[in-house]
């Protein structure tokens, strides 16, 4: 049985205050373990444009590599709604009924406590443990005390107060001085301060929480105008006028606009689902020949099956294109067009939006089924995916063709996941 404690939050970006309350909280309650557990889309607070999920999750894994004690659970980071505590912690205990959880939160939050949802089932799963600040002033210790009495007797679970008289760090501010051109002495000092050296160079190198650089996924295209969505989607679509021929831009076309939907439909951001679309297959003009040839330039590695059909290798090359010719940073985008043929075990949202738009959209008409899949895409997205990749699976096998590995997969995985 291990003890475990669990500190959720968006982490945007995690700093040394978060750090701070996981040791108190391991070397305080004796713990086994600390989990870090950032939300995938935070449900009050607005997500920073620039800064994705993948950014603030791969900031908490640049942020533990000190602590052994600590991990980087992904439990919540890739759900697209409201994650509720009380559902992460029925999960997490049913998962793992041997061990014993310590749900870490703020004093604000224990404030909040009775305003959560179903705050009774949260306690009936785990400890709860406010990291509370200022442990010198001993009135509002007092009243703290006096709360955590009065929760454990209406919700009948355990409740405790955490030592942490650490500086206040807040997130806010810090987002705010990263945001700046040039910093005083005593602002860098703060930077410095409160956040891990790891961080803080991720930070920097990605060009995060910059507002000036938020509007960079079409830097490349355009970096002075301010342009509106339809301007940019022209000066994209542009482009791959130029570098596609006709029946493969109507394609794109189609896929831009089935991905929109598919994101109006379930909730993703509809502007960057139709960008993917967009550029799925920007790279599908090149010859094979060519298509090795950037790959070998780029050092982009090349799979045996890729080898043996490297028309595959447009959807990794078209990701590549899609930063270094058309300025797309966002790494969803870049990371469903490189899966959007094969797709892979484990995909998120985005990647299932453009790998079924891609087999979906209005202008293909030789596929079997077609008439179901659509239908499915719009009600049961992952038994639509499941649904493609049998057929396509099907297909390979009949008409003799080589079968990529990763399909291969991929469908073992979705086959597990949906029973059609
Ligand atoms: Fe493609
Ligand atoms: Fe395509």
């Amino acid at each position: 049985m291990k003890k475990i404690g669990i500190l959720g939050g968006t982490f945007s970006p995690v700093h040394n205050g978060h750090l701070y309350i996981a040791k108190e909280a391991y070397q305080q309650l004796g713990l086994d373990e600390l989990w870090f557990m950032p939300v995938g889309i935070p449900p009050h607070k607005q997500q920073e444009a620039a800064v994705t999920r993948y950014d603030r999750l791969a900031m908490c894994r640049q942020a533990i590599k000190e602590f052994p004690f600590a991990k980087v659970r992904e439990d919540e980071i890739h759900s697209d709604g409201a994650n509720y505590t009380y559902q992460t912690m029925e999960y997490l205990t049913k998962e793992y009924p041997e061990d014993s959880f310590y749900f870490i939160l703020g004093e604000d939050s224990l404030r909040m406590f009775r305003s959560w949802m179903y705050p009774e089932r949260i306690a009936a799963r785990a400890t709860i443990v406010a990291a509370v600040r200022s442990v010198r002033q001993e009135d509002r210790m007092e009243e703290l005390k006096k709360l955590t009495e009065e929760y454990a007797a209406v919700y009948h679970g355990r409740f405790m107060l955490l030592d942490t008289s650490f500086k206040d760090i807040s997130s806010t501010q810090i987002r705010k001085l990263l945001d700046r051109d040039e910093l005083t002495e005593e602002e860098r000092e703060y930077l410095l301060q409160a956040l891990p050296e790891e961080v803080l160079s991720y930070i920097r190198e990605h060009r995060l929480y910059e507002t000036s650089y938020m509007d960079g996924i079409y830097e490349a295209v355009d970096d002075k105008e301010e342009i509106l969505p339809g301007k940019r989607y022209k000066q994209l679509q542009k482009k791959l006028q130029k570098d596609l021929k006709p029946s493969r831009y109507q394609h794109t076309l189609g896929v831009a606009y089935t991905a929109a939907s598919l994101a109006m439909r379930y909730g993703y951001p509809m502007e960057s689902a139709y960008v993917a679309g967009l550029l799925h297959d920007c790279a599908k003009y090149m010859t094979p020949q060519e298509l090795i040839k950037y790959c070998k330039k780029h050092d982009l590695p090349i799979s045996e099956s890729e080898y043996e059909s490297p028309q595959l290798l447009h959807a990794k090359v078209g990701a590549r294109k899609a930063k270094e010719d058309y300025g797309v940073t966002d790494p969803e985008i870049l990371h469903a067009i490189t899966y959007h043929t094969t797709g892979c075990p484990g995909m998120n949202l985005l990647d299932k939006i453009i790998f079924t738009a891609d087999y979906i959209e209005p202008n293909r008409c030789e596929a079997p089924r077609l008439t179901e899949i659509r239908r499915t895409a719009f009600t049961k997205l992952d038994q639509a995916v499941s649904m493609i990749l049998f057929d396509t699976l099907h297909y390979l096998k009949e008409t003799g063709k080589s079968m990529d590995e990763t399909t291969q997969r991929t469908y073992e995985y979705y086959k597990k996941e949906v029973t059609l």
